[in-house]
């Protein structure tokens, strides 16, 4: 029997409910699969802090370092709680970004998939939304303004000042493309890539690296798209993108931008991979002010393990019935509290019955 590691951290804030939703149907998986995921649950962001003085600590290292995969919930605290703890501390700058950077997980796959059964949470009409949306931003996740080198002080004049520096270095850059490029060739062979060459240096070189990198992918069509024109068109026609591709912080907001164009971020399951490990996680936040209340909709944490089955593990047609279970809880009309837009028609579900409702599907439909 094949024999996943998983080190699973749960979070902060919404984090512990929607991730026991996550162990519950990996648990159902092993029932349905000849497979078994030895599950290892470490402390990660602010609940790490209060409870160890750091926010990754050394033991939650050691239980990533020998797992195979890292499936993680969302971490940060609110704005005011935040202040609770030292900046370098805090979960953002002291959890998740040393993990972006130790594991080196450089490509970002977030999918922005509206099929029918979701179609009514979005705020998009229903003629922009066709026959449904499905694309995914590969956004780059370990170089530009987030890592780049940071400076503040006080000027010759009195006056305070910060340097921060979009750096990036054409291997980078390419390793990025590449996997983008290989993704294209598996979907619809379509690449947008979303740049600022007008004014970016940075963005120069990405489309320099980018035109070395399509000559091994004849048959991919490339479409240039500058990052702000990309926000208009998301809104406007969603259903011209495939894939797209672009560095950090475009990402970083576009993606947020498409939690939007879904209906809500509680639709953002993502995928993290680097060179040797790879992690999975909502693309979201942790909800502080829902937290503890079983309302939020585990979906982004349930995908992102459908993500894990299909790229950490090569279990691609269990990934599917994992994805139509999710659907067809939807479509038969269940929802949770935070994701409620139709009034009296939804039937009104707390986290956990949602994720007991995707576990009675998946079990409905025959194992890979
Ligand atoms: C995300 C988040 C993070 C980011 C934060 C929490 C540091 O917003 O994954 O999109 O900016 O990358
Ligand atoms: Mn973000």
């Amino acid at each position: 029997m094949k024999t996943h590691k998983i080190a699973i951290l749960s979070g902060d804030g919404i984090g512990p409910e929607i991730t026991a939703e996550a162990v519950k149907i990996l648990r159902v998986l092993e029932a349905r699969n000849n497979i078994q995921f030895e599950l290892e649950h470490a402390l990660f962001g602010a609940i790490a802090y209060f409870e160890t003085g750091s926010s990754f600590p050394e033991e939650t290292i050691a239980i990533c370092d020998r797992a195979d995969v890292i499936l993680k919930g969302p971490i940060g605290l609110s704005h005011e709680d935040s202040k609770k703890i030292p900046i370098d501390e805090q979960p953002e700058r002291g959890a998740l970004l040393p993990m972006r950077r130790r594991y080196d997980t450089y490509a970002n796959f977030r999918p922005v998939y509206l099929p029918h059964s979701l179609a009514h949470f979005s705020p998009l009409r229903s003629e922009i939304i066709g026959d449904g949306i499905d694309f995914i931003i590969i956004r780059e996740l370990v170089g530009g303004l987030y890592f780049g080198k940071k400076e503040s002080g006080v000027d010759e004049t009195g006056r305070r000042y910060v340097h921060e520096t979009l750096e990036y270095n054409e291997d980078q850059i390419r390793r990025v493309l590449e996997i983008s490029f290989q993704l294209a060739q598996k979907r619809k062979k379509k690449l947008h890539n979303v740049h600022k060459s007008n004014v970016l240096q940075s963005s120069v070189l990405w489309n320099e690296i980018l035109e070395e990198v399509r000559l091994n992918y004849e048959d991919v069509e490339v479409e240039y798209i500058l990052v702000d024109a990309a926000a208009t068109y998301l809104c406007l026609e969603p259903t011209r993108f495939d894939v797209m591709v672009m560095e950090n912080m475009f990402g970083d907001i576009l993606s947020d931008q498409c939690g939007g164009i879904l209906g809500s971020l509680g639709l953002m399951p993502s995928a993290c991979v680097g060179p040797k490990k790879s992690y999975y996680e909502p693309s979201h936040g942790s909800a502080p002010s829902i937290a503890g209340q079983c309302i939020a909709n585990p979906y982004s944490m349930l995908g992102s393990v459908a993500m894990m089955l299909e790229m950490s593990f090569g279990m691609v047609k269990e990934a599917r019935n994992l994805w139509q279970a999710m659907q067809a809880v939807f479509s038969a009309g269940f929802t949770t509290p935070d994701l409620a837009r139709r009034g009296e028609r939804e039937k009104k579900i707390s986290t956990s019955d949602f994720g007991d409702k995707v576990a009675e599907e998946l079990n409905a439909l025959p194992p890979s």
